[in-house]
């Protein structure tokens, strides 16, 4: 892992490619584990449509969203206990945050070619003086990051495989989502896509 120095994007911290293509390959093969213990579902929103993601956790708490609202869990919908947080993945919080405080939430998003995520902020959490620490891999994505404040001004950033987003201090209620992925731009995945991983102190 190379901690390259980061770009700033209205407060959100971006590390470009701070995971070689080995690394990349670990933590798939790592996280492929992970959706073999606990299997990928696809959530549904308060409103009962489904997120175009699909998505699975690893650790203490993953986060679910059904007709009830968006919350922490101990388990998987399925009844399962979420799988450990792989190694490789905990190495990738350390190194960004310095901190020795493990996050107890792994969140991995899995996008198909079609799959995008509306601008929301990650506010389920029970202390928001933890940041938020985003892995990339796979197909591109590009990321748009808006204020804390809902509306206004909103940039956006190709993010692509081996990247890490930070949203901490003053960044870290800011509104974020994926707008789309660009299918094909990478091979890291055998049936192509993107994975995000989203690691979260949640309570
Ligand atoms: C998220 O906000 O949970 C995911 C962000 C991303 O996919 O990069
Ligand atoms: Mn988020």
């Amino acid at each position: 892992m190379k901690l390259r120095p980061t770009l700033t994007l209205r407060g959100v911290e971006i590390h470009k490619g701070i995971l070689d293509a080995p690394e990349q390959a670990a933590m798939r093969d790592a996280l492929s584990d992970v959706v073999r213990a606990a299997p990928l579902f696809r959530p549904e929103m308060r409103r009962g449509q489904k997120m175009s993601v699909r998505m699975t956790s690893a650790g203490r708490l993953g986060w679910v969203s059904d007709r009830r609202g968006y919350r922490y869990e101990p388990r998987h919908p399925a009844g399962m206990d979420w799988p450990p947080i792989p190694d490789c993945v905990l190495a990738v919080w350390r190194a960004v945050t310095g901190s020795e405080r493990a996050p107890d939430s792994c969140l991995v998003n899995y996008y198909d070619a079609d799959a995008r995520m509306g601008l929301h902020q990650d506010r389920d959490e029970a202390d928001f003086s933890w940041p938020v620490v985003s892995i990339s891999l796979g197909d591109d994505a590009l990321f748009r990051i808006g204020s804390v404040e809902k509306g206004g001004k909103t940039e956006s950033i190709w993010l692509s495989s081996g990247d890490v987003a930070v949203l901490g201090g003053p960044a870290r209620l800011v509104h974020h989502g994926i707008d789309r992925i660009r299918a094909g731009s990478s091979s890291l995945l055998a049936r192509g896509g993107r994975i995000n991983v989203t690691l979260r102190v949640a309570g």
